[in-house]
């Protein structure tokens, strides 16, 4: 079967790298990179660590508001699938690039597969939902990660249009994959960093942010890092590696922190495992640090009023504490006492390590009649 496959943020890196493995054992892969994310350390860096086939096309549309962004990957996209006719389309995730392939694939008949299908936050204002809903909406295949997923699909009947051919597959979180492919990897990787850092295993706090709601709100992003900077200069060090959009903001905005919290570029995903799995506490609104946290059982806290990862919460690994300085400080502080940490490691929810195994055998099950 030729499958093409299109990514083009850092978190679909990740996603695709343990798929795309399992595919090309028994598929051809066509790779398509949007360009969406272009920096050597939002992209290049994943190819090389994960080791990611190079992309057979890059669409370069770099950085733009939602409509041109998107315009200019549907305008790319379009004649490039025309002349490539593949039997399925494959998209990752909630972002612009997801939405961008999901299109496409309806508009030229392409029988449409999504990866990490049923994610809900139920929040309409946010970018990522919207993407999400109409994948799935469009999509022939939905390979879910959880349970909360597959409910989340069959509540909004999608699993029963008979004119899409809805299928519906649990099948575990490729995000998982990947942490247990790489976790020996990082390992040996070194904790380089954590001693450049002056970083103690255990002494520190990892935080991420980049949602539009945390950083196109100014309270809201001068709230976090007035957080942040509190936790540094009373508990522990802040180590932040800061993605390019919040660093323009900050910069934008003079928002500059001061010592306590240890600003630093984007890190490789090597690095990242790393810095996880030696932190005391992370603090994020990333969907995939989240889910990190709990895969390696660390605390989290997470930026936010809802999340799509609701397990993570249920288990108590994870706690939403939205963006006013005082309540995350004081989450912070109760995560460091006595007791308050949860004793029971977090229940094995997301699989068991095979998902991109299991894409690629169903895939190759479900014959392309089975779509057309
Ligand atoms: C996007 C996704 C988001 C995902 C995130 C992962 C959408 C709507 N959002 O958000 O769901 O969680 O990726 O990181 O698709 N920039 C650079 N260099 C880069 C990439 C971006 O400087 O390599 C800067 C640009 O100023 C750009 C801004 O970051 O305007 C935002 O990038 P964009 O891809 O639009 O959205 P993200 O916030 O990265
Ligand atoms: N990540 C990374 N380096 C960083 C920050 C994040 O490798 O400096 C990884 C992180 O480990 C996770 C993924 O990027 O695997 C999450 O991506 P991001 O937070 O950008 O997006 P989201 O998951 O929120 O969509």
């Amino acid at each position: 079967m030729k499958i093409l496959t299109i990514v083009g943020a850092r978190p679909q890196f990740i996603k695709a790298a343990p798929v795309s493995r399992a595919i090309r054992k028994q598929h051809t892969e066509i790779l398509v990179h949007t360009g969406q994310h272009y920096d050597d350390n939002m992209s290049g860096v994943f190819f090389r660590e994960l080791a990611i086939p190079k992309p057979d096309y890059n669409l370069e549309v770099g950085s733009g508001g939602h409509g041109e962004q998107t315009g200019l990957m549907l305008q790319r996209l379009e004649p490039l699938v025309e002349q490539e006719q593949p039997d399925l389309l494959l998209i990752y995730g909630d972002t612009n690039s997801t939405l961008a392939g999901a299109l496409t694939a309806a508009k030229l008949h392409i029988p449409l597969a999504h990866v990490e299908a049923g994610l809900r936050s139920f929040e309409r204002q946010m970018p990522e939902e919207v993407n999400r809903v109409v994948a799935d909406q469009l999509s022939n295949l939905l390979f879910c990660p959880t349970r909360t997923a597959v409910n989340n699909l069959q509540r909004e009947g999608i699993g029963s249009n008979p004119q899409l051919d809805q299928r519906i597959y649990e099948v575990g979180d490729v995000m998982y994959d990947a942490v247990l492919h790489n976790l020996a990897l990082a390992e040996t990787h070194a904790d380089f960093l954590l001693a450049s850092l002056g970083l103690k295993p255990q002494g520190y706090t990892l935080a991420t942010v980049h949602r539009a709601a945390n950083t196109d709100d100014a309270i809201h992003l001068r709230s976090i890092v007035a957080a942040l900077a509190q936790i540094g200069s009373v508990a522990q060090p802040v180590v932040f590696p800061v993605h390019p959009r919040t660093r323009k903001v900050m910069a934008t905005l003079g928002i500059t922190p001061g010592d306590a919290i240890k600003l630093i570029e984007p890190v490789g995903y090597l690095e990242m495992l790393n810095l996880e799995r030696n932190a005391r506490l992370i603090i994020t609104d990333s969907g995939g640090v989240q889910k990190e946290a709990y895969f390696l059982a660390v605390p989290c806290l997470t930026l936010r009023d809802e999340t799509e990862w609701v397990e993570t919460v249920a288990s108590g690994w994870n706690r939403l504490v939205g963006t006013v300085t005082d309540t995350i400080v004081a989450a912070a502080r109760d995560v460091g006492a006595q007791g308050s940490a949860p004793t029971d490691p977090p229940p094995s929810l997301f699989g068991d390590g095979h998902a991109g195994e299991r894409i690629a055998e169903l895939v190759a099950r479900l014959k392309v009649i089975d779509y057309r």
